[in-house]
Parts: structure tokens; C-alpha cells; sequence
């Protein structure tokens, strides 16, 4: 297994270009199941769960022409409503082809995913969504088994908040389905992230009739077909706050380009409570400089509070700070694995029921630490690229699930991080 070796110590510096956003582009190429037309995507991150999602839509039947960032979807055969196992346990959002199965074709047979690093994953509430528009399904032998009625979905209003608040997925999931439905769909409590805009802004351009993305009430009038389109994926927001850390865990001076800092509003903020500077250039780029740490408690929540994805990389940074800081995790409760590795560096954290307590303060000393999640993964080398001495992070297969090109773009910055291939 690969593993990077980090020599820490290097304050970053220079210019650094995000990419397109992972989460948006994966509900995105399940849309494609939509329409028999094709679809053309740009801005599309080279990444494992990226190509897990497009040889899914390649068994499913699609042909897929990568080039570069671009993405060309066709459908030259009939298509399949069978999500196979080993396709569907490498990446959860495989569930995102439920909804868009359902809609086109009637029927979804999709391997039940599983849980996963950060802890359960429930998908209780696409289930939910799927009876809500008259959908039946049972779970026989680890497959989840869907049926639209004979004439096709039928829309409705529904709620789909959980006991954790809304949910992705599922609401993407569900606005893919309504689509098609005949009449009209109300998702009362949907998410509100950038990704479900985005996906939104897609569909209107396929044809859909999508308003309300982005607040707590999507309203879907389903139509008969939908169409091709050409889309630009908006950038990753969850990259650009982990280069954001880069530079302060550092010590380092860079500018972000690409991204939209609209995205990060509460992030930012506190960031820049826990002393990084950060200047607005543009729409598209800022520039971030290293200030006095200083500790900061925060609560992750979903948009526009702070983002779980970015827990675990500012976890680490917070482990410079001076004071106490407590991080409180609602989304995933158990997604601290990170903690102990990066107090094998020589952090002072220690977590219980979803709450971490950080002694900041500490100065880290390389050692060699496992990732056990993607973004874990990514805080992991954060850490190192601060220690002293060498490091050595393993398991960054999970890094590659949604990170493009991170050593080459923290090389580029002056990082001294160099990916070890075992030879075979
Ligand atoms: N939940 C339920 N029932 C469900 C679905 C979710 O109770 O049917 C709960 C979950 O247990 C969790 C919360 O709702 O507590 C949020 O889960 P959500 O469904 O929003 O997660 P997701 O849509 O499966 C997306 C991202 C995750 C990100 C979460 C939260 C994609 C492909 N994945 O997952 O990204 O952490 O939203 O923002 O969009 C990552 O990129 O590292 C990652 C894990």
C-alpha cells in the first residue's frame, strides 16, 4: 500500500488551484441516469470516488469519454438497474443512482451500503423518500430491492429531516426521483448545502422544474423527460478549507485561487477567531497567512454552520493553539479517529461520546500514523507537514478517494512530501 513520508517544518508559499468539488460532482454523474441524452461535465476532480461512480454508470450501461476535467456521458445500449456489491462497498454514494433508477426505469437493485469508518451510515431517510413517492422495496440477500408503481412515481410533500437534521444525500436522491414523478414534490427539511444547489442547477438545465434549493424547502414539478446539458462543477469548498489549514499549521503565506470562498462563510470565520488571516481577493481566490493560534470551540453542523468535513483537519490545527479547545461532532459522532494518531505526535486530545477536548500548545514530532477515513486522512498530514522530523501516513488510499493530486499540490507550495509506491 502507498504511504506518504512528510518531512514537516516547511512554511507553505505560492499559489494553489481547487479543484472541483467531489461531493457535487458525484450526485451530478448519477443524474446522467436521468436522461438517454448525453451530458457534458466540467471541472470534474480526478479521484478514486470519482471513477468508482463512473464504473458504476459503465455497468450500469453508460459510456464515459474523460478528458482532462471534462466528463462526456452516453448511453449507446439499454440500460441496467443493478448496483453490484463490489462496485457499491468502495463508496457509499453509490446509494446516489437509487433515486434516478427508480425514476427512468421503474426499478433499482442496489447492494445495501454498509457502515463505514466515521461510523453508522443510515439510509433510512432515502427510504422514507422513495415510499413518499409511492415506491416499494424490500432487502433480500444484501440487496435493496425498489419499485415504482406501474405508472411511474407519483410526487407528494414530505419531510426528510432525521434526528440529525437533513440529509445530502438523501435529499439529492429525492429531488432525482421527483423529477420524473408525476405532479409535484414538496421535501419539507432538505439540506442546503452548495452540492444540492449545484445538482438543482443541473437538472433546471436538463429540464427539471427545481425551486427552493439551497433552503429547507425544495419544491419539484415533475416533467415527462429530461434532457442533455453541459455543466461546470462548482469547486470544492472542502478542499479549499483544508489548503486554508495548510498554510496556517505551517507557518506559511498562500493564495487560494479557484474557489468559492461564498461557500465557507462560517468556516472562515472561525478560522480567522483561531488567528489564521484570510483576505478575500476575488470571488474566486483569497489569501491566507499564518497568525497566533489561538483556541477556539466549535460545533459541526450541517450548511451553513460548520462542516463535519473539515473537523478533523482543524483538529489538528487547534492542537497548536494556546488554551482548551472543544470540538462537538452532531453529524458523526464517532468520526475522531484522527485524535489518537495525531497524540501519537504528541497532541494532548482526548474524546468521548462525540466531543474532543484539546490541550493545545503542543509542538508535534513526525512519527508514522495511519488514516483510517478521507478526511482523517488529510488531517493526519496536515500534522505531519507541522511536526518535527518525518512522518509517514499510511493508508492514504482514503486520501486519494477525494483529494486530487494532494502531494503534487502541496509540493508545488514548497511541502517536502514525496508518495512511496511499494514496488510489487
Ligand atoms: N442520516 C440519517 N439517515 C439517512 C441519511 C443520513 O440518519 O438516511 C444521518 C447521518 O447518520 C448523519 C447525517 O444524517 O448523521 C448526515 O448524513 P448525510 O446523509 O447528510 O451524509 P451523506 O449525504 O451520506 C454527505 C457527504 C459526506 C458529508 C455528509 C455531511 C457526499 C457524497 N457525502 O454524505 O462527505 O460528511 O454529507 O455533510 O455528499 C466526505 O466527503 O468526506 C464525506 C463523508
Amino acid at each position: 500500500m502507498s504511504k506518504f513520508a512528510i518531512k514537516g517544518g516547511k512554511p507553505l508559499k505560492g499559489t494553489v488551484q481547487i479543484s472541483g468539488a467531489k461531493n457535487a460532482a458525484l450526485p451530478i454523474l448519477a443524474a446522467s441516469i436521468l436522461t438517454s441524452e448525453p451530458l457534458t461535465l466540467n471541472n470534474v476532480p480526478n479521484l478514486e470516488d470519482i471513477n468508482t461512480m463512473i464504473s458504476l454508470l459503465e455497468s450500469l450501461g453508460k459510456k464515459i469519454t474523460k478528458n482532462n476535467s471534462q466528463i462526456l456521458i452516453e448511453e449507446c445500449q439499454p440500460l441496467d438497474y443493478s448496483a453490484p456489491y463490489d462496485i457499491v462497498s468502495k463508496m457509499r454514494a453509490s446509494i446516489a443512482v437509487m433515486g434516478p433508477l427508480l425514476a427512468r426505469l421503474g426499478r433499482a437493485h442496489i447492494s445495501m451500503p454498509g457502515g463505514c469508518a466515521i461510523g453508522p451510515r443510515p439510509i433510512d431517510l432515502h427510504l422514507k423518500g422513495i415510499e413518499e413517492l409511492s415506491a416499494t422495496h424490500q432487502t433480500v440477500h444484501g440487496y435493496l430491492d425498489a419499485e415504482a408503481p406501474k405508472g411511474g412515481l407519483i410526487g407528494k410533500e414530505m419531510n426528510l429531516s432525521g434526528k440529525h437534521g437533513s440529509s445530502v444525500l438523501a435529499t439529492e436522491n429525492i429531488m432525482m426521483a421527483a423529477s420524473l414523478a408525476k405532479g409535484k414534490t414538496i421535501i419539507n427539511g432538505s439540506a442546503k448545502e452548495p452540492e444540492v444547489i449545484d445538482l438543482a442547477n443541473l437538472l433546471n438545465k436538463m429540464g427539471a422544474k427545481i425551486s427552493g434549493a439551497g433552503t429547507d424547502c425544495i419544491t419539484i414539478e415533475g416533467v415527462d423527460t429530461l434532457h442533455s446539458a453541459e455543466h461546470d462543477i462548482i469547486p470544492d469548498r472542502i478542499e479549499t478549507g483544508t489548503f486554508i489549514i495548510a498554510a496556517a499549521i505551517t507557518g506559511g503565506e498562500i493564495t487560494i485561487t479557484h474557489c468559492n470562498p461564498s461557500h465557507l462563510e462560517e468556516p472562515i470565520r472561525l478560522f480567522k477567531q483561531a488567528g489564521i488571516q484570510i483576505t478575500s481577493l476575488s470571488d474566486s481566490s483569497i489569501s491566507v497567512k499564518s497568525g497566533n493560534a489561538k483556541a477556539v470551540d466549535f460545533t459541526t453542523m450541517p450548511y451553513p454552520l460548520f462542516p463535519t468535513d473539515l473537523q478533523s483537519q482543524f483538529l489538528a490545527y487547534l492542537t497548536l493553539a494556546e488554551g482548551k479547545s472543544i470540538i462537538t461532532e452532531t453529524i458523526y459522532p464517532d468520526r475522531f479517529m484522527h485524535a489518537a494518531e495525531i497524540n501519537r505526535m504528541g497532541s494532548s486530545i482526548s474524546v468521548d461520546a462525540g466531543i474532543a477536548i484539546i490541550q493545545g500548545g503542543s509542538s508535534l514530532s513526525g512519527a508514522s500514523v495511519m488514516g483510517s477515513d478521507l478526511r482523517g486522512g488529510a488531517a493526519l498530514v496536515l500534522a505531519a507537514l507541522a511536526a518535527d522530523g518525518i512522518s509517514e501516513v499510511l493508508r492514504i488510499y482514503h486520501i486519494d478517494r477525494g483529494y486530487e493530486n494532494l502531494e503534487i499540490k502541496l509540493r508545488n507550495l514548497g511541502a517536502d512530501i514525496q508518495r512511496i509506491i511499494p514496488s510489487s
